[in-house]
């Protein structure tokens, strides 16, 4: 009896004292790691960081946001990716470019995108200095050394594995290279269809770099109404009706992104990449904003000139005092409320929404496994 009980009493201390040594030096990892890639339609901030013109580090950026201070998000509050960290229950994922993001901090995951870029590496050159989506990618292979010094290459691996991915890419290829100016080096080099055809075989190649890279979960969201936008209805729009060449452009791009993401899912043998559809979510409070609470989804509610679509969203710019009840919160961008509806649809939406599963759904498998 006494033996025994000094045996289990020493065999305890021996387990408290390897706990001590190893339990400190291993962070364990609350919930699921989130890495974000794409323009500012998800950048959180890395713009801050750099010396570009794309960037929303003045008010009223930021005006709904808990500390009510412009953060580099392109919102009145919240983005896509803080709603969906909400959603999974995970801190929100900090710039890439932040100094605070550092030690355990890491481990939450870490946003990359940078507001301006696109598939193609000369989309947004007027921009200057912007994160493009390869040194995108260089930077999240920094991050699985950083993250090895940490927890060791085999855990990285596994929360790399592990995590959910999200990228934003293609709007700007059209808005801000293609469709940029009249006769645009690459609308004389390729014609829509063929231009296209170009995006997505480029988009391709960045896909599977993610995959090689870890990646085993990633949402890909096609380009939105990109011709419905504010800016585009004070640029290209008489009536108010969307600007037909840029629905046209879009309306093309996205049947090809989600036949390129089967296929690759297909290649795989696993649903690695999921489409989610951007438009049907905009168009749903696009064509009846009423019915979604809001009062206009053609004008902005920062801005200037028609539609308030003309120029950047300033201090000095229109301001609305209510941002619920917008869809868009600036020429380009929707309002937090509005991206709260395409969050719940990434969640829970149909197929129509979102290919082949939703997130929910998406989120029920893994924690299986
Ligand atoms: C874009 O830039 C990356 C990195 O600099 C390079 O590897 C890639 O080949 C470029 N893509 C094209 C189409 O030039
Ligand atoms: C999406 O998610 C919900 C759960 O929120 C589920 O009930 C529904 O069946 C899913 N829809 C599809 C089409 O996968």
């Amino acid at each position: 009896m006494d033996t025994s009980f000094s045996t289990l009493g020493s065999l305890m201390i021996i387990l408290a004292l390897l706990l001590a040594a190893f339990g400190t030096v291993v962070p364990q990892v609350e919930g699921r790691a989130f890495f974000v890639f794409g323009d500012s339609l998800v950048d959180s901030g890395n713009n801050d960081f750099l010396v570009t013109t794309a960037r929303a580090d003045a008010p009223p950026y930021g005006i709904d946001y808990p500390t009510r201070l412009p953060t580099g998000r392109f919102s009145n509050g919240l983005n896509i990716p803080d709603i969906l960290s909400e959603r999974m229950g995970t801190e929100p994922t900090m710039p890439y470019l932040s100094p605070l993001l550092k030690g355990e901090k890491l481990l939450v995951g870490a946003n990359f995108a940078s507001a301006g870029i696109g598939i193609l590496n000369d989309t947004g050159i007027q921009f200057l200095n912007i994160i493009r989506i390869w040194k995108q990618l260089k930077y999240f292979e920094q991050y699985q050394t950083r993250v090895s010094g940490l927890i060791g290459a085999e855990q990285t691996q596994r929360l790399v594995n592990q995590g959910l991915v999200l990228i934003t890419l293609g709007g700007n290829d059209f808005v801000n290279n293609y469709y940029l100016v009249p006769f645009s080096a690459r609308s004389r080099q390729f014609s829509l269809p063929d231009y296209i055809r170009y995006l997505i075989s480029e988009y391709r190649k960045v896909l599977v770099r993610l995959y090689e890279l870890g990646a085993r979960r990633v949402l890909v969201t096609g380009t939105g109404p990109i011709g419905c936008v504010p800016a585009e209805l004070a640029q290209r729009s008489r009536t108010g009706e969307c600007a037909i060449e840029l629905q046209r452009a879009a309306a093309l791009f996205n049947p090809q992104l989600v036949q390129m993401l089967n296929g690759l899912n297909s290649d795989i043998g696993s649903n690695v990449f999921i489409a989610v559809n951007a438009m049907e979510m905009h168009m749903d409070f696009i064509s009846d904003p009423q019915a979604y609470g809001f009062v206009t989804s053609k004008i902005a509610c920062c801005g200037q000139g028609p539609y308030n679509g003309l120029g950047l969203c300033t201090v000095l710019s229109n301001l609305c005092p209510n941002r619920d009840i917008y869809a868009f919160w600036d020429p380009f961008h929707p309002s937090e409320r509005a991206n709260r509806i395409i969050v719940q649809q990434i969640l829970s939406g149909s197929t129509k929404y979102m290919n082949p599963m939703n997130l929910s759904t998406i989120m029920a498998l893994d924690s299986r496994t």
